[in-house]
């Protein structure tokens, strides 16, 4: 348990290094479960569900070690694993469930612990079974667990009714090792299934479209390891560039990739925030109050959910009112109580947010409820007046390296204690 003590500061100056993606980094390691031998990731951030999806894997019977510098993994499947998520885990990390697609593909069979529902609300799997039963595996359920086996993969057309991210993922890996050719309609178009993709394909695989709504993948016999670079976190980017909203100044996100944050550039646009591309990143600055927008959060290539809780606290301090929809998670709104204790002005109705910007907010004790929305609470300190403190800090940390440091870097007053707060 830690807790962030914010103060407002000057204006941020200098440039960050932004990680490896969480959303792609869990998927790749998942991947991993495919091919038998040693697989190289580089770019694996230090985060928390890193360490959470290590942890299943080496449960398993999978061997992982960090490189030397810290910047990697090596991951080393042996021949046999056993295949099975137990509840500790994937209580501790409802991404645990991709496991189910590449063990069914490369195992015939998994046991996993059913994902409960999270921080911001119920957290259905059934996209990712119906998929997985339409190439042939079978599913029983018993005590909290999904007993899975397929005899066969086999290839076949699955019509996704949402675009779910993990659920394109589960298929996509259990599809690449089926037989013959797998159609996903209405995939999930997120960069980050166009990076699993893209690892699969080093590794001997067949896919294409992947970044589209479909993806056809012709099934192989046999995958071998490779060594693969993840790509830079669009969600931790996105939260430097809600800071500099906030706090104002002028970065350079080392090694953010504009292209997979267009729509959310085109919003902090509207809203007054100067971005461009640079050879090694993204430039952004900010001076002034920035101006209220409305935002809907959608599939990629829409705004992404994730970003919601950071633009609600530049929202909170803009001039004007904005609409803030959520499409995806319905819940997700809970810390917005924690930012009204900041004398923020919001109101929800339903799946909106009325938030009606106010010139300063005023530091307070508050608590982090996950992972981005504790982000977003330790920005709304950058702009309040006095002391703020984000307890819970350990939320934070299972998505991002060194939050206080980053930050600090760029001349926040941030740090993060582990003394009681
Ligand atoms: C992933 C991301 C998460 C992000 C989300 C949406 C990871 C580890 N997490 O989560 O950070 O917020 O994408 O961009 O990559 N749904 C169903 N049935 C299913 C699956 C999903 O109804 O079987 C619904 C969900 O309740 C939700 C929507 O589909 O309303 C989107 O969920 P999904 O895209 O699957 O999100 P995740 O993969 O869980």
């Amino acid at each position: 348990m830690g807790h962030y003590v914010v103060r407002p500061g000057p204006r941020l100056e200098g440039s960050v290094p932004i990680g490896g993606a969480k959303n792609s980094v869990l998927k790749l390691m998942a991947a991993t479960l495919l091919a038998e031998g040693t697989h190289r990731l580089r770019n694996v951030p230090h985060i928390a569900d890193v360490e959470i999806m290590c942890d299943l894997l080496v449960s398993m019977g999978v061997d992982v070690k960090r490189d030397p510098d810290g910047a990697g993994l090596s991951i080393t499947r042996f021949s046999d694993v056993t295949p099975e998520a137990p509840y500790e885990l994937v209580e501790r990390m409802r991404a645990s469930i991709v496991v189910l697609g590449p063990l069914l593909g490369a195992f015939g069979q998994a046991r996993v612990s059913m994902p409960g529902g999270d921080d911001f609300g119920s957290r259905p799997i059934d996209l990712h079974l119906q998929g997985l039963e339409a190439l042939g595996a079978e599913f029983s359920f018993a005590h909290g667990t999904i007993e899975a086996r397929a005899a066969e993969l086999l290839g076949t057309r699955v019509l996704l009714e949402f675009p779910s991210v993990g659920a394109t993922e589960n298929l996509l890996m259990a599809a690449v090792l089926a037989k013959g050719t797998t159609v996903i309609d209405n995939a999930a178009r997120e960069p980050e299934i166009a990076d699993l993709a893209a690892f699969l394909n080093r590794m001997g695989a067949r896919v294409v479209g992947a970044g589209t709504s479909t993806i056809e993948v012709e099934g192989v016999h046999e995958l071998s390891p490779v060594e693969h670079e993840v790509i830079p976190d669009r969600v931790e980017a996105a939260t430097f560039l809600a800071a500099v909203g906030i706090a104002g100044g002028e970065i350079l996100l080392e090694g953010a990739r504009s292209d997979h944050m267009d729509m959310l550039l085109q919003k902090l646009g509207e809203m007054g925030l100067r971005t461009s591309p640079t050879g090694s990143g993204l430039w952004a600055s900010s001076s002034g109050r920035l101006s209220s927008v409305d935002v809907s959060t959608l599939p990629y290539p829409g705004v992404a959910t994730d970003y919601k809780p950071v633009l609600v606290a530049m929202l909170s301090l803009a001039d004007g009112v904005g609409i803030v929809t959520e499409n995806l998670f319905a819940d997700r709104f809970r810390y917005v109580a924690e930012l009204v204790r900041m004398g923020a002005d919001i109101r929800i109705q339903g799946h909106h947010a009325v938030v009606r910007g106010v010139e300063r907010l005023s530091g307070a004790p508050v608590k982090a409820p996950d992972i981005r929305a504790g982000a977003a609470l330790v920005l709304a300190g950058l702009g309040a007046e006095g002391e703020t403190v984000v307890t819970d800090s350990e939320h934070v940390e299972r998505g991002y390296e060194d939050f206080a440091g980053k930050l600090r870097s760029i001349g926040a007053d941030v740090t993060l204690s582990r003394t009681p707060a």
